[in-house]
């Protein structure tokens, strides 16, 4: 249980920065999901904390503990820290029992202790009596609990997990999931979740981060990213988006394609409207209706269905409670129910 600081952390490999000033806090006990496309430094991000790399500038403090300078490096094993590798890469040749002892300082406790550890840990993980199987004898989801096991053994300050469930199946991943969390909420363990998935960074942490080119874009709860994104970037990092061109009046007012209003007030800036698919609301009812759109495709999920509506020259994605009244070809009036999110254009 610890405090996370990092303050404008440099990494480069070769001529390529990979982490570019990059600033990230996390308070103790929490969770959090470390979101980002493939290559924008997320694994590189866990490797610097973890202290397998010296970064080339910035700092990183567990606590009061000053861990990481430029000219000062804690070694790894000396941060206290439960690092889950992407590979989650058991020890092939070491029994279950083994691979999670792996990391527990030998001088420190008895042989005893150690058993009595595993012990544990064995009935967090729930694979009781699997102590003396060999990881190829194992489920990819039973590897993956003892990898976070083995982890979790040290019993550390701070846990850090890349993508420790990409490799399973959906039904699995998600109760996986929820043991894990419950787990390092029970532990009140700080961690970082890193994930490619959307929806698991929301369910799964109290602060999501979101990282792009080596940077964090934007850091809240998941509340605050999803609803109140700080770009149309930001947005479709953590979840469907719909971009509309628009245009911000001196009078305040905005133009947008569900809200076309007359031009001849001065423009005072141009821009764009970024909406969730859920805030348009559709009906059935044409009479009053200022905007009128075409369905041109209906995806249908069960809870609910992603309905897609020709208006003008765009195309508007809306989410409907399932199951679907609607038909493809179907004309229907269309209405924003707001927040009108307007992001105006970088000025070069
Ligand atoms: N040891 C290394 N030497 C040189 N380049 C590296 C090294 N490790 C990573 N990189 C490069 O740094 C960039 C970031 O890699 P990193 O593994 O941090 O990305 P990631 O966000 O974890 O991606 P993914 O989601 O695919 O795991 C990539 O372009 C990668 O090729
Ligand atoms: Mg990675």
């Amino acid at each position: 249980m610890t405090t996370l600081e990092i303050k404008n952390l440099d990494v480069s490999f070769g001529e390529k920065k990979i982490l570019d000033n990059l600033s990230f806090n996390l308070d103790s006990g929490q969770i959090a999901a470390l979101l980002g496309p493939s290559g924008c430094g997320k694994t590189t991000l866990l490797r610097s904390i973890a202290g397998l790399i010296q970064p080339d500038a910035g700092t990183i403090r567990f606590g009061k503990q000053l861990v990481s300078l430029s000219s000062l490096s804690l070694p790894a094993h000396k941060r206290k820290i439960g690092y889950v590798p992407q590979e989650g890469a058991l020890f092939p040749h070491l029994n279950i029992a083994q691979n999670i002892a792996f990391g527990i300082d030998r001088s420190a406790f008895t042989k005893e202790q150690i058993k009595q550890v595993v012990k544990e840990m064995l009935t967090l993980i729930d694979l009781v009596g699997l102590d003396k199987r060999m990881p190829n004898e194992l489920s990819g989801g039973q590897q993956t609990r003892v990898a976070l096991a083995r982890a979790l053994a040290v019993k550390p300050a701070m846990i850090l997990l890349d993508e420790p469930f990409s490799a399973l199946d959906a039904q699995l991943r998600a109760e996986l999931r929820t043991d894990v969390i419950k787990l390092l909420r029970t532990q009140k363990t700080t961690a970082i979740l890193v994930t490619h998935d959307r929806e698991e960074a929301l369910v799964s942490s109290d602060v999501v981060a979101l990282m792009r080119d080596g940077k964090i874009m934007q850091q809240g709860s998941p509340e605050q990213v999803y609803s109140s994104p700080t770009s149309a970037t930001t947005a479709m990092s953590t979840g469907d988006t719909l971009v509309l061109s628009a245009k911000r009046l001196v009078n305040g007012q905005t133009n947008y394609l569900f809200n076309p209003i007359n031009l001849d007030a001065n423009i005072l800036e141009i821009g764009e409207v970024v909406i969730r698919p859920e805030e348009i609301k559709i009906s059935k009812d044409l009479s009053s209706a200022k905007i009128i759109g075409e369905i041109t495709k209906i995806d249908y999920y069960g809870h609910d269905a992603m309905v897609e509506i020709a208006v003008s020259n765009e195309s508007v994605q809306v989410r409907i409670p399932g199951p679907a009244k609607y038909a493809t070809g179907e004309k229907v009036a269309l209405e924003h129910l707001g927040p009108i999110r307007f992001f105006a254009n970088s000025k070069s």
